[in-house]
Parts: structure tokens; C-alpha cells; sequence
């Protein structure tokens, strides 16, 4: 999607690599978003490591992604098994609720595995490309996929009138490679001339939706206000909302969605107010080994993402400022999970299918198998 007017990914190589000279990575760094548009080069395992744990890079697909490329990256001058092994259970160990990690490094286990050292590194770094390219293509399929739901909600309204969506957190393009997953469908109704407008959950306590959902919309040309985390409820009882389309780090076999902490409370609102509950994923996002939302690990996060907030201050300065009382102890929830019944249905790159376990395992039966296998 566009920067200032400029085509531009999450992730990318810097320098491909060559004889004799490593490869490098380059991401955005999300941290310092929306104050300051800042990139960074990743040229070892560990710096690819504390991206993702940081959030320099968040949102399950981009972790995805940048874990395929802290491979390539860790297995520069010693391909061997052993350190196959310390890459991987590096990178995995960096965040715990997105799926997406653990496939993209078992992908990579997979390819690499039984290759001999001497051709892993360039194979590393071709099956890293791959995946960041499929990511593109996914959430392209997601986006039309979406698209026909927009659209029919579009031709009930009077002429002019937009689609007012709902969304949690941050899945637009800075969540994934490229378009988003929530965000693919807005960018093509917006981009063919269907009126949208987004409200946009602030997101506490890292307010991705306020830092990245509304930078990114803003830079689109999207319609669309920052709304505090509590008002998508009175927004629903008032028809102000017409859809929410929200992502997930994890979905479960059985359609059970895990996303960020808040997106719960989103859902069972739409529910007693009859607005659809949409959720926008790539197949990577779905976990076949468990059955139940319950299973999947929630990750807690430190306390200073509660008790302190990052801002800029008039003067261009972006600061932290304690916002709780010296002391007072704090639960850093990062994830809720939603159970499937609130789910009005999945947007998936292969169609839109019910958040049920025949539904879900018919549209994705070779993953499916492969699981049971
Ligand atoms: O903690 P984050 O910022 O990595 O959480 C991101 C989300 O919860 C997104 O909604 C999810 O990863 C889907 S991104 C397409």
C-alpha cells in the first residue's frame, strides 16, 4: 500500500544476499508509528528475534513473515543442524497466541530439513520470499472475497450513503505484508467507489488502531474516526454500524477466533444488536491441532504497556507518560478469544465459509489432513 504516494511493503530485502556478503532485511518500524515513519535493517537472528518481540513488527501474518526471514537471516555462515534447531526455538520462543509463527517456521523446517547445509542458505532465503509473496496474494483473495459482502450491504443503502465498518486492533497492510486481511475489503470497496466509512477501536493499551489502523486508512483517503475502545456498543444500538471486520492471530478447527484483547467484547455486542461479525484470515491463521478457542495460549504482556502511554508533545517530541498511580499492579491481557457461535461467518482466501469444523475443514482439506495425519 502507499506511503506519502509511495508503494511500500512491512518487509523487504535490503541487501539480497550475495558471495560473500550477508544478506539484509528491512522492515518499518511500528513503534514509532504514527509520529515518525521510520525503517530499520534486521541483519541477524537476534535483531529479527526482538523485532517481533518488540512489535516492531506485530500482527500474525507480518510475524509470520519476518520469522521466515529471521531464519534466512540466522542460518548465514552455519547452516548446520544444530543451529537450525537454536533458530528455530529462537524465533518461536519471541511471541506465543499467533499461529502464524510456528507455521512459517515449521514451513521453513520443512524445506530446509532435508536439503544439505551448503544449499539451505539460499534456499532460506528464496522460501522466505515465497511466503511474503503469498501473503500479498492472500490478502489480495481476501480483500475480494470481502469485497461481495461490502457490496451488497452498499446497494441496500440510499445513494451516497457509506458502509460504516467496525474494526479492532490493527489488521490492515502493517499487519501483514501487503493490504491487510480486515482492511482487503475496505480497500477495494473504497478503491471502486462504494462510500465506506471505518470506526476505528482505539486498541488499549498498545492502541494499534489509533497509531497504525487510522495512519494507514489516513493515508489511503479512507473515511473513518478513532472511537474509544467502550463505544462500539452505543455506535451498534444506534444502527451506526452496518458490519465489523476484525482479524485473528489464531482461529481454531472449529471456527473459535482468538484476536486482540477487546475484540470479545465487540462480538457480543454485534450479536445483541443483529450487526454481522466478520473475521478476515489467511489459512495460515487457522490451527487444525486444536478444537477449542481455550487451548490457545494468551500472551501477557509487560507492565509498562499498561501503565505508561507514548505520545508526541506539541513541540514534536514523542514521549512516555505514566498514566497509572505508582504501584498499583496491573494484568497485561493481550488476547481474547471469541467463540465461534458469535462469528457471523470467515473471510478466507479460498471464499467465505461458516466459523463451523465441517465448513472450515472442507474449504482447507489438504491442511486439514496433514494435521490428522
Ligand atoms: O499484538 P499485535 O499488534 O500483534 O496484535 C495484532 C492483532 O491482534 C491483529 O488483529 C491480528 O494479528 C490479525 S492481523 C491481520
Amino acid at each position: 500500500m502507499k506511503v506519502n504516494g509511495q508503494p511500500t511493503r512491512t518487509i523487504w530485502v535490503e541487501t539480497a544476499p550475495a558471495e560473500g556478503q550477508p544478506g539484509r532485511v528491512g522492515i518499518i518500524d511500528q513503534t514509532r508509528l504514527p509520529h515518525a515513519f521510520e525503517t530499520m535493517t534486521l541483519d541477524t537472528l537476534e535483531e529479527a528475534a526482538s523485532a517481533i518481540r518488540d512489535m516492531r513488527v506485530r500482527g500474525a501474518p507480518l510475524i509470520g513473515a519476518a520469522a521466515a526471514y529471521g531464519v534466512a537471516l540466522g542460518l548465514q555462515g552455519d547452516p548446520s543442524d544444530a543451529r537450525l534447531g537454536t533458530v528455530y526455538n529462537t524465533l518461536y520462543a519471541t511471541r506465543p497466541t499467533a499461529v502464524n509463527l510456528r507455521w512459517a517456521l515449521d514451513e521453513m523446517m520443512r524445506v530446509l530439513t532435508p536439503l544439505p547445509p551448503e544449499e539451505r542458505e539460499a534456499a532460506a532465503w528464496r522460501r522466505a520470499g515465497e511466503i511474503a509473496e503469498e501473503d500479498v496474494a492472500i490478502n489480495r483473495s481476501i480483500g475480494e472475497n470481502g469485497l461481495k459482502i461490502i457490496r451488497e450491504i452498499a446497494a441496500r443503502k440510499k445513494p451516497g450513503e457509506p458502509v460504516n465498518i467496525l474494526t479492532h486492533c490493527n489488521a490492515g497492510w502493517l499487519a501483514t505484508v501487503d493490504w491487510g486481511t480486515a482492511t482487503a475489503p475496505i480497500y477495494l470497496a473504497h478503491e471502486e467507489g462504494i462510500p465506506v466509512h471505518v470506526w476505528v477501536d482505539e486498541t488499549r493499551p498498545r492502541n494499534q488502531g489509533a497509531a497504525l489502523t487510522a495512519w494507514e486508512l489516513g493515508h489511503h483517503g479512507v473515511p473513518h474516526h478513532v472511537v474509544a475502545d467502550n463505544t462500539g456498543g452505543h455506535l451498534m444500538q444506534h444502527d451506526m454500524v452496518d458490519l465489523v471486520i476484525v482479524g485473528t492471530d489464531r482461529t481454531t478447527a472449529n471456527g473459535d477466533v482468538c484476536n486482540k484483547i477487546g475484540t470479545y467484547l465487540k462480538a457480543l455486542a454485534a450479536h445483541d444488536n443483529d450487526v454481522p461479525f466478520y473475521v478476515a484470515l489467511p489459512s495460515p491463521t487457522i490451527d487444525f491441532s486444536l478444537h477449542s478457542g481455550r487451548d490457545i495460549p494468551i500472551e501477557q504482556r509487560g507492565a509498562e504497556e499498561m501503565t505508561h502511554v507514548h505520545g508526541r508533545t506539541p513541540d514534536g517530541e514523542i514521549t512516555t507518560l505514566q498514566v497509572t498511580p505508582d504501584g498499583s499492579p496491573v494484568a497485561n491481557y493481550a488476547f481474547d478469544v471469541t467463540p465461534a457461535r458469535l462469528v457471523t461467518a470467515l473471510i478466507t482466501e479460498r471464499g467465505v465459509v461458516k466459523a463451523e469444523s465441517e465448513a472450515i475443514a472442507a474449504l482447507f482439506a489438504e491442511r486439514n489432513s496433514r494435521t490428522a495425519a
